[in-house]
């Protein structure tokens, strides 16, 4: 696995800033430094929008770019069949990833449309779950 495409949903380009009680205090760009100096040998591409059809448009374009996808939909997760029809029609892996714990959230948090067709779902270890996703799509 040479090239991996992490993709960000809708207000996540707020982290560090964004409750940071559930979120952390850094923001996505800092933390990708790490994760680019950890995994020197893999190209680590990264997207974020609040938009959907741009969330797929992207999800489509990586399925001839990237070998795999680590994606946050943030809270398109808990809505969009439109994102989960994407990922069923691309060959590449999707791992799914939230920074919180969902299940300790709001009910309208504990469904995603999505994981039924990821290859796994990491939840509420904080940017950490980036990582894990990394080392799950490594293996
Ligand atoms: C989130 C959880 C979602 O419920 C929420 O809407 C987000 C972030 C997470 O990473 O914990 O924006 O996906």
């Amino acid at each position: 696995m040479h090239k991996i495409l992490i993709i960000n949903g809708p207000n996540l380009n707020l982290l560090g800033k964004r409750q940071p009680e559930l979120y952390g205090g850094s923001s996505f760009e800092d933390y990708l430094v790490t994760l680019r100096e950890k995994y020197e040998i893999i190209d680590i591409q990264y997207f974020q929008s609040n938009h959907e059809g741009e969330i797929i448009d992207r999800i489509q374009a990586a399925n001839s770019e990237v070998e795999g996808i680590i994606l946050n939909a943030a809270a398109y997760s808990h809505t969009s069949i439109a994102i989960a029809d994407a990922i069923q029609a691309i060959k590449i892996p999707v791992v799914e990833v939230h920074i919180s714990n969902i299940y300790a959230r709001e009910e309208y948090r504990h469904y995603s449309y999505l994981s039924a067709h990821c290859k796994g779902v990491i939840v509420g270890f904080g940017l950490a779950g980036y990582q894990l996703a990394i080392e799950s799509l490594l293996q």
